[in-house]
């Protein structure tokens, strides 16, 4: 298939295109390179042996975004762009609506204008909230959202579905992460955090490179094995294995799913800074701190769906996530 991936020089767009191309699919890319630089379009060429396309192209420039389908017969459509800074959405929650709902509409529209019928979209665990119970299962629903970047997620989930219900020729598959984290085994192509990391695994691998003093282990209160936050950790590779199922399963199938993509094994902040320490060769420092506000005490994946829809089941252990993301702190830290 021809495929246009939006956000494609991203941490998971890039890992996506490796795994398309490896599954012989043809990709073009657009993006606009707020979070992300050119020179991963050469790493992924560099992996896979293909140069894709690519357009540096902002999703809300919707004339210079239709260019791209004028040129382009694309058969199916991931759409990773976006916003995606927690924190930073309830300071800038116009910004965060604006690149996330009308970008998104104004890609849409397009792929309605170009027949392009077949999309799967980059949902987030977020939409659950603290509603339900673990292990997380996609027929929740939707939870309340506790941040203008989450709602912005739940928001998507619900124009897709509604769209396809207005054309029922329409497919969506709609993935639903965990915590993304590792990077490709060549050590080229990973996370770049802009700024000081939010994320568990960019701050401890900035703590290992000496860019911080020690990890802030935010609250060691919780009712979960050691006290500290669980998360359902997902290798990037593994992820974006996920994503060539999704796009063949919505290009063969009609309708909307919702599918979670996660290893439905939860690990606490303790364990996967242990793992880290195993990767890295050293004691890694650490405080415990008080909670932060609106993190939840555990979140992990029922994996049933996406095993018996997709034929999708995550490959790599925690041990493996912490070494990719240690290869690539230190590719970057040559650089
Ligand atoms: P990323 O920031 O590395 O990639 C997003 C890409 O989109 C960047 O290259 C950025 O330059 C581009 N972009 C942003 N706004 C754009 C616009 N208006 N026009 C064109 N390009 C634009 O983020 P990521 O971690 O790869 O996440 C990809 C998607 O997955 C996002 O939608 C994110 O919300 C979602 N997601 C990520 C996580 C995570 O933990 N990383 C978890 C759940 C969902
Ligand atoms: N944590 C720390 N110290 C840090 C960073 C995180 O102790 O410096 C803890 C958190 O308290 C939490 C765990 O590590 O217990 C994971 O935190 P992350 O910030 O890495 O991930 P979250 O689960 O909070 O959120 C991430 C993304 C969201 C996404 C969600 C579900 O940031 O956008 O996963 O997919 F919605």
């Amino acid at each position: 298939m021809k495929i246009l991936v939006t956000g494609g020089t991203g941490y998971i767009g890039s890992h996506t295109c490796v795994e398309l191309i490896a599954s012989g699919h043809e990709v073009v890319i657009v993006d606009n390179l707020y979070n992300s630089s050119a020179d991963v379009i050469n790493k992924i060429e560099k992996i896979s042996g293909v140069k894709p396309a690519f357009y540096q192209t902002d999703i809300l420039d919707k004339e210079n975004l239709e260019k791209v389908f004028q040129e382009n017969k694309f058969d199916a459509v991931i759409h990773f762009a976006g916003y995606k800074a927690v924190g930073e959405s309830v300071a800038i929650p116009l910004t965060y609506y604006e690149n996330n709902i009308a970008g998104s509409i104004n890609l849409y529209q397009l792929m309605k204008k170009y027949q392009v019928r077949n999309l799967v979209f980059s949902s987030s665990a977020t939409v659950y909230g603290d509603d339900f119970e673990v292990p997380f299962k996609e027929e929740y629903g939707l939870g309340t959202t506790t941040n203008p970047y989450g709602t912005t997620k739940k928001m998507n989930e619900m124009i897709i579905t509604d769209m396809n219900k207005a054309d029922e020729n329409n497919s969506a598959v709609i993935l639903r992460y965990f915590n993304p984290i590792g990077a490709h085994e060549s050590g080229l192509i990973g996370e770049v955090p802009n700024g000081i990391p939010n994320n568990l695994v960019p701050y401890i691998a900035q703590v290992v490179a000496g860019q911080r003093d020690f990890l802030r282990v935010w609250g060691n209160d919780y009712d979960t094995v050691d006290g500290t936050g669980v998360r359902d950790y997902i290798h990037v590779v593994d992820l974006a294995k996920a994503h060539v199922k999704a796009i063949e399963y919505a290009a063969s199938h009609k309708g909307t799913e919702v599918i979670n993509v996660g290893t439905g094994k939860g690990y606490s902040v303790m364990q996967v800074l242990k793992a880290y320490e195993k990767a890295c060769g050293k004691q890694i420092p650490y405080k415990v701190m008080d909670r932060r506000p609106g993190d939840i005490a555990v979140c992990y994946a029922d994996t049933t769906k996406a095993e018996k829809l997709l034929g999708f089941k995550a490959q790599y252990d925690i041990d493996e996530m912490c070494a990719d993301s240690y290869r690539f702190t230190c590719n970057l830290a040559k650089q």
